[in-house]
């Protein structure tokens, strides 16, 4: 068992001897059009969300990269370079990311770790020197390198080859780009990640509706130990939330969820149609600092049940500041959900209760603390302020 204080100390040192360029000390947050509009976005969408980022409380909330994903290119080189699709980037991708950060946003592209991208368009394969410079040129901030067309080679070997090239055009240079590594969970990444990218996806591509939020977060269970500020960020895939096939209560999971398990927080909705309800959600400061909090560790799960009547579970974490919990209700039937603040947080005393979701203290308590009534499918996500750390050891079930 390592102890979240240990781990905490280690990062420090490390931090301050070692300058490593790893530099992202909280979990990216921003937006890309995949998940909303899949390979059709062009230089209006993409100038149209910068707009809406920057004067609708997103930038302020942190939300702070714009991300292009596939399809942004043309479908040959140009003198061995990647180049852009220009009916859909009439002014090119320098002119855009130009615009990106005079309105003080970060810009991410994507590339593929094959020869050729899902859509056909050129990857990066066997380019990575001359891609890295490209994106370094361009003033990119942000890789999101994909594992489509992978052509049957290690992964470990093509996303080093990437992560090298970076580093070689970057050094000695003021630039930095978050290389965040995407061949969806299948060689163990968390593995081999720390060092290589930033970020690694640990699942497949996220899907706007219950069975593959549920799925991901099944799927995180054994991995909540490989994430934090020191390793590089697990990447359960961008966030759901504004679809509105997906009820109001789902969203809440998903995105509790994503914060507390230190993922990057990326957008996918369509920003110019998020109803006032979700947008409050998306832009709820409470939940965001639980993502953004400087120690960086991910929940784990502490606890569950599952019977036929009921099925839930308790994840819990330290924060810089307190402890956060998620009581997560998977049933159908509202049930109400008891702490225990020794077994599930290692805390005793007098414990302040703080509902991180509607944004309000539900008083104090000691020894636990029951949530009523939690509805189908959704969570309450608490924050516990104040009490005593009683064991350094965290409470978390024991998978390996
Ligand atoms: C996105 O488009 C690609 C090809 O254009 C297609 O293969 C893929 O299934 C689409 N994805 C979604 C989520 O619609
Ligand atoms: C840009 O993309 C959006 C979203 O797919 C589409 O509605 C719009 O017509 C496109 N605009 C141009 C100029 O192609
Ligand atoms: C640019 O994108 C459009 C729309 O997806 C596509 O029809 C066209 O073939 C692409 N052009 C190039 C040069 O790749
Ligand atoms: C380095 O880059 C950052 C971000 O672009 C900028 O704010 C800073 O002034 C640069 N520092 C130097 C020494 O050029
Ligand atoms: C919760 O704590 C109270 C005292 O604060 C105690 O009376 C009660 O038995 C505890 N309940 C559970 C389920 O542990």
């Amino acid at each position: 068992m390592i102890t979240w204080k240990l781990i905490f100390i280690l990062a420090f040192t490390r931090f301050t001897t070692c300058q490593n360029g790893l530099g992202y000390k909280t979990p990216p947050m921003g937006w890309n059009p995949y998940n909303a509009f899949n390979t059709s976005f062009n230089d209006t969408l993409i100038r149209q969300h910068v707009n809406i980022i920057v004067n609708q409380g997103y930038l302020s909330a942190g939300y702070r990269y714009i991300n292009l994903d596939d399809a942004w290119q043309a479908s040959e080189r140009k003198d061995n370079k990647l180049s852009f699709n220009s009916s859909k980037f009439p002014f090119g991708i320098k002119d855009l990311v130009d615009y990106v950060h005079k309105n003080g946003l970060l810009f991410g592209i994507y590339s593929d770790a094959g020869t050729q991208t899902c859509g056909g368009l050129p990857g990066s394969l066997d380019y990575e020197d001359i891609d890295a410079q490209t994106f370094v040129d361009w003033d990119v901030d942000y890789l999101k390198y994909d594992n489509c067309n992978e052509q049957r080679r290690p992964e470990q070997e093509r996303y080093k080859k990437m992560s090298d090239a970076i580093k070689s055009v970057t050094a000695g240079k003021n630039k930095t780009i978050y290389y965040n590594i995407c061949e969806w969970g299948t060689s163990n990444p968390w593995l081999w990640g720390p060092g290589v990218g930033h970020s690694w996806r640990t699942t497949p591509d996220i899907n706007a509706f219950w069975p593959s939020i549920i799925s991901i977060i099944d799927s995180q269970v054994r991995l909540t130990e490989y994430g934090g500020p020191e390793r590089g960020w697990n990447d359960p895939d961008m966030l759901v939330l504004g679809f509105e096939r997906i009820p109001y209560d789902e969203q809440v999971t998903h995105y509790a969820f994503w914060a507390a398990l230190k993922a990057p927080l990326i957008l996918g909705c369509d920003l110019r149609k998020v109803d006032d309800k979700i947008k409050a959600l998306i832009l709820n400061e409470d939940i965001i600092s639980v993502n953004q909090d400087p120690l960086g560790l991910s929940i784990c799960q502490v606890y569950y049940r599952t019977d036929n009547e009921i099925s839930f579970d308790i994840w819990t974490g330290p924060l810089d500041d307190g402890y956060v919990a998620i009581l997560f209700n998977r049933g159908i039937e509202p049930i109400s959900i008891t702490l225990d603040f020794k077994n599930h947080c290692r805390l005793d005393g007098t414990i302040e209760v703080y509902d991180l979701v509607n944004q309000r203290s539900n008083g104090n308590y000691a020894n636990n603390y029951t949530a009523l009534d939690i509805p189908k499918h959704c969570v309450e996500f608490i924050k516990l302020i104040g009490g005593n750390n009683i064991d350094d050891d965290r409470p978390c079930l024991n998978y390996s």
